[in-house]
C-alpha cells in the first residue's frame, strides 16, 4: 500500500480571490466542471467516500428543471468539529464551492444545513453571504442560497432525514432508492455534499485537478482536515495530506501512551496500538469523516465503548427494529458481561448481532454501530469482560 507519511498542508484555508475562481468556474460548461471532478478522484468527505463527480454527474442527468445543491454543515459525529472551522474561517469558499456545483448540476438554489449548535456563527454566515450573492450577481451568474437550522438529532445529518428536516418534519431516513440525485429535498434532483467537499471542489477549479492528484494516494486523493482531539498535547483541527499511517499520525499527535486511536468517531473504527503501523488513515485503510480520537493507557475501553453504545441508542431515530432493539441490546449486553451476569461468551452472541444491524438496518446510523462495537471489543476484550 502507498505510504505517503504525514504532511502538513494549507489547501482549504488558503484565502483567495473568489471573484476569480468563480469568474472561471462559471465560464466552464457542465460537462467540464464534473469532468475535472472526476480526474481528481475527490472523494466525499462527509464520511462514506462516494466520488463527487459521479454524484455530480447522475443529478447533472436528471430532466427536472428544479434541482438543488445541499450542503450538509450537521457536523454531528462525535469529535468532528471541522465544519465548525471552515465555515468560520472560509465561507466564501463553501458558498463559492455549491455554486460551483450548482453550475454542474443545473441548480439555482442551495440551502446549507448548519447544525443549530453552530446557530452562533449565523449572523457572520448571514453579512458573508449577502456579498457572495452581490458577487454572483455581478459576474451576471444566478444562485441563491438558504440557511437552514438543525436542532440537535444526530440522525439529522444523514442525507434522507436531513431533506425530511429541511421540509420541516419529524428527521426520519428515507427508503433508498431513490436516492437524492433522482429524488432529494422536496423530492426534487438534489446533491448533497459536506462542507469540506463544497471547499475542496472549488479548489480543484482553482488549481485544476493535475495539481490535486499530486497529494494523497491512488485510493485517496488530495488532503484533507482533521479534528485532533484525546489524550493528545496539541488538540485542534490539522489540514494532512491522505495516506499516512496510524502510527505516523500518533507520532505527531501522540502523548508518547497511545494505546488506541477512534478513526471515524462512534460509527467508525478503533484501531489498536498493534496496529498502528499497518493501517493507513485513507479509503484504501480505515476511513475518516475527520474526527481523530487519541487513547492512552489510563483510559478504560469500556467506558469509551459504553459511551458509544450509549449514544447510540439515544440518537437511534427507533424508525426500523435491527437498529432500536439493537442498540439497547449491545448496551445492555456489555454492562452485563461486565457485571458478570453473563459469561464472556455472550460477547459473541453480541457480535453476532452487530453483523445482523449491518445488514438490516435501514439507514447508516444503525449500519455502522458494529464499526466500533466490533473493532473495540475484538481488539480490547480483556477490557469489556469482568
Ligand atoms: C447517522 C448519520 C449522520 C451523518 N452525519 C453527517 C454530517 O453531520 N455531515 C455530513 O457531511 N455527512 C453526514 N452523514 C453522511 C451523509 O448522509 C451524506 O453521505 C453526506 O452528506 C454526503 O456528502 P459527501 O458526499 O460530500 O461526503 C451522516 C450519515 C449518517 C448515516
Ligand atoms: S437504522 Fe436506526 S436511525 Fe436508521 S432508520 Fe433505522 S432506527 Fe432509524
Amino acid at each position: 500500500m502507498e505510504n505517503k507519511g504525514l504532511t502538513k498542508v494549507d489547501l482549504i484555508f488558503e484565502k483567495i480571490d473568489s471573484h476569480e475562481v468563480l469568474a472561471k468556474g462559471f465560464k466552464m460548461s457542465s460537462d467540464e466542471i464534473i469532468q475535472e471532478m472526476l480526474d481528481s478522484g475527490l472523494k466525499g468527505r462527509g464520511g462514506a467516500g462516494f466520488p463527487t463527480g459521479m454524484k455530480w454527474k447522475f443529478t447533472a442527468a436528471e430532466k427536472n428543471p428544479e434541482k438543488y445543491i445541499v450542503c450538509n454543515a450537521d457536523e454531528g459525529e462525535p469529535g468532528t468539529f471541522k465544519d465548525r472551522e471552515i465555515l468560520d474561517r472560509v465561507s466564501n469558499k463553501v458558498h463559492g464551492g455549491m455554486a460551483i456545483a450548482g453550475k454542474a448540476i443545473g441548480a439555482k438554489k442551495g440551502i446549507v444545513y448548519l447544525r443549530g449548535e453552530y446557530s452562533y456563527l449565523l449572523p457572520k454566515l448571514m453579512i458573508e453571504l449577502e456579498s457572495f450573492h452581490k458577487m454572483i450577481n455581478e459576474i451576471g451568474y444566478d444562485f441563491n442560497i438558504e440557511y437552514r437550522m438543525g436542532s440537535g438529532a444526530y440522525i439529522c445529518g444523514e442525507e434522507s432525514a436531513l431533506f425530511e428536516s429541511i421540509e420541516g418534519k419529524r428527521g426520519e431516513p428515507r427508503n433508498k432508492p431513490p436516492y437524492p440525485t433522482v429524488s432529494g429535498v422536496f423530492h426534487k434532483p438534489t446533491s448533497i455534499n459536506n462542507v469540506e467537499t463544497l471547499v475542496t471542489a472549488m479548489m480543484i477549479i482553482q488549481h485544476g485537478a493535475k495539481n490535486f492528484i499530486q497529494y494523497g494516494t491512488k485510493d485517496s486523493r488530495g488532503s484533507k482536515v482533521f479534528s485532533v482531539s484525546g489524550d493528545t498535547p496539541t488538540p485542534g483541527i490539522f489540514e494532512l495530506e491522505l495516506g499516512m499511517t496510524v502510527q505516523q499520525f500518533v507520532n505527531e499527535f501522540g502523548d508518547g501512551d497511545t494505546k488506541a486511536v477512534q478513526v471515524g468517531g462512534a460509527s467508525g473504527f478503533c484501531v489498536p496500538r498493534k496496529k498502528f503501523a499497518e493501517t493507513i488513515i485513507g479509503f484504501e485503510g480505515v476511513p475518516t469523516g475527520g474526527s481523530m480520537k487519541l487513547f492512552n493507557s489510563s483510559r478504560s475501553m469500556y467506558n469509551v465503548l459504553h459511551n458509544y453504545l450509549d449514544f447510540f441508542t439515544e440518537e437511534s431515530c427507533g424508525q426500523c427494529t435491527p437498529c432500536r432493539v439493537g442498540c439497547q441490546q449491545l448496551l445492555l449486553g456489555v454492562e452485563k458481561v461486565k457485571k458478570g451476569e453473563a459469561a464472556s461468551t455472550y460477547l459473541n452472541e453480541l457480535m453476532k448481532l452487530a453483523d445482523t444491524m449491518k445488514i438490516a438496518a435501514k439507514c447508516g446510523l444503525g449500519q455502522s454501530v458494529g464499526n466500533a462495537f466490533k473493532s473495540i471489543v475484538g481488539n480490547f476484550k480483556e477490557e469489556i469482560i469482568y
